[in-house]
């Protein structure tokens, strides 16, 4: 067994968009806390945003502005290894090898690929239909225990988890079955544009989503214009208040007060009112982000070698664990 401090976390967002609220509250504020107790690992995982379309200069931006956002929230390279997912190969032939032991039948049941299809009809890659066994191969490459992650990826580390389980039994032991961490609140923050559905940075309305780069002004705009519910109270009820409810989640977590409390605080008050200081809330949490990321951005260069010497920390990690499996398996000779 290993001991809590050598225990590993592993996680990571893509370059595909803006990282948003959501991906802050459900995913990244964890990473931040993790990192103090455990071994960390995060990766901007570059082949995978690629498995939809993107526009080549942006990609390359966004990749840095990935990894600069995780610096300014407060991932510290002293601490944790923050790696591009493409500087370090074993990611993709690890990724090849678990193909060899997934099934069609059961990525076929991936809701998330589900949901792309409906929205890309015929113009799905094989590559976003491989998108699980690549992120299994993320996440088992370093023998990960942990994955904190927002709600909708726990399918996907069910299907790690079964892949290890997989390899293990016709190869031999070598994998750790992966579990997700997911916290109670803010795992699945919805779209403010529509809160049936999550935030999302492939959103086609701007309006669905708070950047971690939007001005103060835009955050406040887009606060503004967030879609309510009939009704004048504000109160949480996930049944008849969506909007609201989704906006009092946001609110209690950018504010650190709790639910209950902000109901008691906006008691007769209008949405007007509530939306207003929801705004300025926001504004005020990101305020220290915003100003890490301003001063990142002068120096591009410190960056980028943060990067080249996480790949470097993570490529030994994973060339070991992808030689033990190329071994069980008898590629070797
Ligand atoms: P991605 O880039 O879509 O999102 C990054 C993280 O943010 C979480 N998240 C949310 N949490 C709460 N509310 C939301 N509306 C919301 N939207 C996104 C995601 O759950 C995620 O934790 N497949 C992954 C990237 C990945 C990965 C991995 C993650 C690739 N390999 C290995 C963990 C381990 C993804 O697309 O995340």
């Amino acid at each position: 067994m290993k001991d809590i401090k050598n225990k590993i976390i592993f996680s990571a967002a893509q370059p595909s968009g803006n990282l948003h609220l959501g991906n802050y509250l459900g995913a990244i504020k964890q990473w931040i806390d993790l990192q103090n107790n455990y071994k960390s690992i995060f990766s901007i995982v570059d082949y995978h945003a690629i498995t939809i379309y993107q526009e080549p200069q942006k990609l390359r931006e966004k990749i840095l502005e990935t990894a600069m956002i995780y610096l300014a929230a407060g991932i510290d390279p002293k601490k944790s290894i923050i790696f591009v997912q493409s500087d370090v190969r074993e990611h993709t032939e690890l990724a090849w090898i678990l193909n060899t032991i997934s099934k069609i039948s059961e990525l076929e049941l991936m809701t998330q690929y589900k949901d792309k299809v409906k929205k890309l009809r015929s113009n799905v890659s094989v590559g976003l239909f491989d998108y699980p066994v690549l992120m299994a191969a993320d996440i088992l490459l370093y023998k990960t225990d942990f994955v904190p992650v927002g709600e909708d990826q726990k399918q996907h580390i069910e299907f790690a988890r079964m892949l290890a389980r997989r390899f293990n039994n016709l190869y031999g032991e070598i994998f750790i079955e992966p579990k997700e961490i997911i916290i109670k609140e803010g795992a699945r923050i919805m779209g403010l544009d529509d809160p049936e559905k999550k935030m999302s940075k492939s959103a086609e309305n701007q309006n669905n989503y708070i950047a971690l780069i939007d001005e103060p002004s835009l955050i406040k705009e887009k606060i503004k214009k967030a879609v309510t519910d009939s009704g004048k109270e504000i109160v949480y009820d996930l049944e008849k208040k969506k909007g609201i409810a989704n906006l009092l989640t946001i609110y209690s977590l950018v504010s650190s007060k709790t639910i209950k409390q902000l109901e008691k605080e906006y008691k007769g008050k209008n949405y007007g009112e509530f939306k207003k200081d929801l705004g300025e809330a926001i504004v005020y949490f990101l305020d220290p982000l915003q100003k890490n990321l301003k001063k990142l951005k002068e120096n591009p260069a410190n960056v980028k070698k943060i990067l080249k010497n996480g790949a470097e920390q993570a490529k030994i990690i994973a060339s070991k664990n992808l030689e033990e499996a190329k071994n069980k398996i008898g590629i070797n000779y």
